[in-house]
């Protein structure tokens, strides 16, 4: 039996071609006997409506929270903006946030050198950048209840969505962002919107409180707006951000693209430790969407696909060392001067999807 089991959510999309990189990329780490993974795919998203009419089935539910990680490629497209909101191919990935509790969002902004021309900021501002966005994931306004649309009559509706955070969500989300500071360089800021929002105020009532268990880490507290702002003007001055849920999803957006393209960015999502195993219920997927413009094409960028393995064996399985192999590797064919068609620059060659993905095979085998 394979020591670690994986289960793969390709979705739509790009997803499914960006996921057959990942497949490569595991079929010689175990056939070099650097791993030992069980791999399982399952459907999520458009696909798997097309096939069981829901975004996911109880099955592939299951078969997530059982394994010892799961890989998600991506899900949406417009074929399914018709689809009832419920069966929504959003609908898989926020059920499986929640069913797997995975709470904590990491999602790493990092600007590879080759690339700081890539970004719409100047290159001093960018080269180097290296944040770690730690976003609430189960919480907040994307779960809270009331959340309805009411007829009003008169032609009137009324559209309600609830923002609920508790103590011990705020207080154990605080608690990741102030570890993974503490292994990088001792700084946290949080953000909330504490001057408009009862949400916020409590945020960071919690995450001082926290604070004062990591003396050594150094905490400050930003308005999720001039968070949005200094992350335009100078992005380097931060090292770990913690926020909720909301404004996690929009601030990733924006640091994400100063690195150059959402297709360089992975992310991971853990849930609370087992008491028994130790072991965290984690979820790796590209920040970027399934890109159903490109779709088909074998042209999308699968760096944040095999970036998410990486973090996959840094994050669940203790592999550092083949971890930073892989981003190496990543980091060594865009230095060679590779690009897929997103971080494409002055008129040079672009590669396609499997093209890029040999390369970074082959940079590891050399
Ligand atoms: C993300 C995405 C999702 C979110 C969507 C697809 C539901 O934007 O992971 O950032 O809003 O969380
Ligand atoms: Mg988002």
């Amino acid at each position: 039996m394979a020591t670690h089991s994986l289960f793969l959510l390709p979705g739509d999309g790009i997803g499914t071609e960006i996921m057959v990189e990942v497949e490569k990329l595991i079929a010689w780490t175990n056939a070099e006997q650097l791993t030992d993974f069980s791999t399982d795919t399952g459907l999520a998203g458009g696909s798997a409506y097309d096939k069981h009419q829901v975004a996911i089935t109880d099955e592939d539910t299951e078969k997530a929270k059982a394994a010892d990680a799961v890989l998600f490629g991506a899900v949406g497209g417009p074929k399914w903006d018709d689809v009832p909101y419920e069966h929504r191919p959003e609908a898989a990935l926020l059920r499986l946030r929640k069913e797997m509790a995975v709470f904590a969002n990491l999602r790493p902004a990092i600007c590879y050198p080759a690339l700081a021309d890539a970004s719409s900021l100047k290159r001093e501002l960018v080269e180097g950048l290296d944040i770690l966005i730690v976003r609430e994931l189960t919480g907040g306004v994307y779960f809270g209840e009331p959340k309805t649309i009411t007829d009003l009559g008169d032609g009137q509706k009324r559209a309600i969505d609830t923002q609920v955070y508790e103590t011990y969500e705020i207080d154990r989300i605080a608690r990741v962002a102030f570890d993974l500071a503490r292994t990088r360089n001792n700084k946290v800021h949080s953000a909330d919107k504490k001057n408009v929002m009862k949400s916020g105020v409590l945020w960071d009532e919690v995450v001082k409180g926290v604070g004062k268990d990591y003396s050594d880490v150094e905490l400050h507290h930003i308005l999720a707006d001039n968070a949005a702002m200094q992350l335009v003007r100078n992005p380097k001055q931060f090292d770990v951000m913690v926020t909720d849920n909301l404004f996690g999803d929009i601030l990733s957006d924006v640091a994400a693209m100063l690195t150059g393209s959402l297709g360089m960015l992975p992310s991971a999502s853990l849930g609370a430790p087992d008491p028994v195993t130790g072991k965290r219920k984690a979820f790796y997927e590209p920040v970027h969407g399934s890109a159903p413009d490109i779709a088909g094409q074998g042209i999308a960028n699968p760096i944040a696909m095999i970036a998410s393995v990486a973090m996959a064996l840094r994050y669940s399985f203790g592999m550092i060392e083949l971890a930073t192999k892989i981003e190496n590797a990543i980091s060594a064919v865009l230095s060679d001067g590779l690009r897929t068609g997103d971080i494409a620059q002055d008129n040079r060659k672009t590669v396609g999807t499997e093209e890029m993905g040999a390369a970074i095979l082959a940079k590891l085998k050399a």
